[in-house]
């Protein structure tokens, strides 16, 4: 019996099986109810007692040794099928999803462009600011109506002294970022200042409390509003195509003197009138003006010697107008379905 066991022993050890169907004949031969293994346990019966803790002990152990090689055979079958669902060289991969730009992204990084062309660099700077550097040094004054609870969002509320600069508050436009390119740079400057802004507005298809703006600085000598005017017409034949025209209004901001609002024939009907531009051929596009000496002078620039002009526009409003969107809200819900349409764009 003993010389059964082994050779059962080596014949199982050498057993390889090519598919599901040779590891059933695996199991058939010697471990199902009428196979060799259970056949040699009826045997067993007939075993004289001196040799039976022997021999039990062997074919425990020939069972166990089947069984595990029964498992082991198993699972290499398992897991060459595996690999034979990706072998397939000849199979098409995979499409790759990717993303794509927001389009105030494209739409903020087109205005960029513009601008460095004639020279502006861009600053970047915090969306959570002091009173000082969005208010005071542009010549805000103390009860101007924009420091309200109603447009601003104050994160805490502290009086000025001379060690700190007052309340602590989301900036409601770049202009900030301006001021600290000021504070720390000396004239020749040009610069434009991409940003989040944030005022208290209720929500709505045409006004958010979130939304961006690409603000311009330019202070050096003899700066004249010739010049604001010529860069201003350079972007908008840039931005909205050669033939674009430009009308300034005047208008009024603390930080400029004199300021004004530049519109653009209607990019939709080109000046006759439609009901984009509300039948009167034009769209406002941005603020702009020279800046205010009280506004060199409180960022340590001497106002005698330099003049500037500066200039600020949102960039929701030429990127509903480039993609028809009809909704502000969309641009801040990341509705795949929206932003996934603007694959195509940079
Ligand atoms: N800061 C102004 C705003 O938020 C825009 C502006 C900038 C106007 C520079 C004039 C000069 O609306």
């Amino acid at each position: 019996m003993l010389d059964k066991i082994n050779s059962l022993l080596s014949e199982i050890s050498s057993f390889t099986v090519k598919n599901q169907e040779e590891l059933e004949l695996y199991r058939l031969k010697y471990l199902s109810k009428k196979g060799l293994i259970p056949g040699l346990f009826e045997e067993f019966r007939n075993v004289p007692p001196t040799d039976k803790k022997n021999i039990g002990q062997s074919l425990n152990m020939l069972k166990q040794t089947a069984l595990d090689k029964y498992n082991s055979l198993k699972a290499e079958l398992e897991s060459v099928s595996d690999v034979s669902g990706i072998s397939d060289l000849t199979r098409p991969s995979y499409p790759w999803e990717l993303g794509s730009r927001h389009p105030i992204s494209i739409v903020r990084n087109e205005i960029i462009s513009i601008f460095e062309k004639i020279g502006f660099v861009v600053s970047e700077g915090p969306e959570i600011e002091d009173d000082d550097h969005v208010f005071t040094k542009l010549n805000f004054a103390p009860e101007h109506p924009a420091r309200d609870m109603q447009d601003t969002f104050y994160v805490s509320r502290i009086s000025p002294d001379e060690s700190n600069p007052g309340d602590i508050l989301l900036r409601t436009h770049t202009s900030s970022v301006q001021v600290r390119v000021m504070q720390s740079q000396k004239p020749p400057i040009r610069t434009i200042s991409p940003g989040r802004v944030f005022r208290n507005e209720a929500i709505s298809a045409r006004a958010h409390c979130i939304f961006h703006q690409v603000e311009g600085l330019y202070i050096d000598e003899n700066v004249s509003f010739a010049d604001l005017k010529q860069t201003l017409l350079f972007f908008a034949r840039e931005m909205y195509g050669k033939n674009t025209k430009i009308r300034l209004r005047p208008s009024y901001f603390p930080f400029t003197e004199p300021s004004g609002e530049m519109d653009v024939s209607c990019t939709i009907c080109g000046g006759k009138g439609c009901n984009v531009c509300k039948y009167t051929g034009w769209l406002e596009v941005l603020g702009c003006g020279m800046v205010h000496p009280a506004v060199l002078e409180a960022c340590d620039i001497d106002s005698r010697k330099y003049t500037g002009f500066a200039f600020g526009m949102g960039i929701e409003r030429p990127a509903m107008l480039k993609y028809q969107v009809n909704d502000l809200r969309l641009y801040f819900e990341n509705d795949i379905r929206f932003l996934g349409q603007f694959k195509t764009a940079f």
